[in-house]
């Protein structure tokens, strides 16, 4: 199949947005486009900080559900390997050739404990988070009955109010279990916290790290003590992850928004005081959308609504234009608010989403563009793997 001719693409079914040489301007919309020099940068600046920190980056695949995304990652941004929160998105980047995968959530329905028993023969090395002593034994029934070996590491909440255990003392007795039962091995902590990341300024950041990091030393001096020293403490997000790295307590990062960094990342304050959009990581993930429609003067409408981007953290920003406003959406509309009557019809805009992970989920392609011309595309090869 030539799949650079989208018309004989869409008979067998593959509807593309873009073909490789295409303009931007070109590009059906709503369409997710990447910048890639801007990716490349954000990837390439994380990289260089784990190196120069020496502290391992496991990035979030997540974030992004693209296997080549993830290799970009790991070509050229230091990365280890991926995490996932869902079997079936750990089976997409197994299958897509990533051979370390963290899948950092619980999993208890029994077939799904049984296909991620099943990971290691797609040849990935498979860890899983375990909160419970009764989960235990459920992996390790799986990965006896598989004859494989997964590594577990115990969750601990440091914040989040989430999944985990609360306690050093909870923490050390699941260690224990897991390191006594056939089939695992205890790898070690996992404590990320989530609800930290999105504070607005570096102070607030800080403190809630400061109490979630206390927590983490005591869990991991309980572990050794224990004799069982934490060979991994593994977490930190786009938000925080300097603080986790200055703590000498994690040895691994989770990061994922800071590869495409999303609009509500994009104005929360870096330590420096700036907007982390501008001192920090570039905004390299687009909704290209297209006006459909000037009703009125002052008003036009475009293609991107509620279908192709997530607005739970806010809506969308307009990327480049301070004139125009994405004031709200319906389905399939979005309205802009542009005093100045700039937009025409069939004008392009490209907007920053809210929150990139549930928006990414919602469309089968990346198109990837270097000077205004189609150089990639990319399927999001987890899309919907939300199981
Ligand atoms: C367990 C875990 N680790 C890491 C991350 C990555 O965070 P971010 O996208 O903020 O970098 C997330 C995101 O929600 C997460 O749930």
């Amino acid at each position: 199949m030539d799949l650079t001719n989208p018309l004989a693409a869409l008979e067998v079914g593959y509807d593309i947005p873009a073909h490789p040489g295409m303009d931007e301007a070109q590009i059906q919309t709503p369409c997710l486009i990447l910048d890639l020099d801007a990716l490349e940068r954000n990837v390439r600046k994380l990289g260089d900080f784990v190196k120069a920190h020496g502290i391992r980056l496991r990035v979030h695949g997540k974030m992004h559900k693209s296997v080549d995304v993830a290799k970009l990652q790991m070509e050229i941004g230091g990365a280890v390997g991926v995490c996932c929160q869902k079997v079936s998105e750990a089976e997409a980047f197994a299958r897509g050739g990533i051979a370390d995968v963290l899948v950092s959530n619980q999993v208890r329905d029994p077939a799904k404990i049984d296909r991620l028993a099943q990971l290691p023969k797609l040849g990935a090395a498979t860890s899983v988070c375990v909160d419970d002593l009764a989960n235990v034994g459920e992996l390790s029934a799986a990965a006896v009955r598989h004859g494989v070996s997964l590594a577990c590491l115990v969750e601990l909440d440091c914040g989040m109010d989430r999944c985990g255990v609360s306690t050093p003392e909870e923490v050390v007795a699941l260690a224990r279990a897991i390191a006594a039962a056939e089939g695992l091995g205890f790898a070690g902590i996992q404590a990320y916290h989530g609800a930290a990341q999105h504070l607005a300024t570096y102070p607030e950041r800080k403190a809630a790290l400061d109490k979630a990091i206390a927590l983490v030393k005591r869990a991991a001096e309980a572990l050794t003590a224990a004799g069982l020293p934490p060979e991994l403490v593994s977490g930190a997000g786009t938000g925080t992850f300097a603080l986790e790295t200055a703590s000498g307590v994690y040895n691994e990062l989770q990061c994922g928004s800071y590869a495409f960094m999303d609009a509500d990342y994009g104005r929360i304050a870096a330590e420096s005081g700036a907007r982390l959009d501008e001192d920090g990581f570039e905004h390299a993930l687009f909704l290209l959308t297209g006006i459909m429609s000037r009703p009125r003067p002052g008003r036009a409408v475009c293609d991107a609504g509620l279908k192709s981007q997530s607005v739970d953290s806010g809506l969308p920003t307009v990327f480049g234009r301070d004139d125009v406003t994405y004031l709200r959406c319906s389905d399939e509309h979005g309205v802009l608010d542009d005093p100045d009557d700039a937009l025409a019809v069939n004008e392009k805009l490209r907007l920053v989403p809210g929150h990139c992970d549930p928006t990414c989920n919602l469309h089968d392609w990346y198109v990837g563009v270097r000077g205004g011309k189609v150089e990639t595309v990319w399927p999001v090869s987890a899309r919907g793997k939300v199981y």
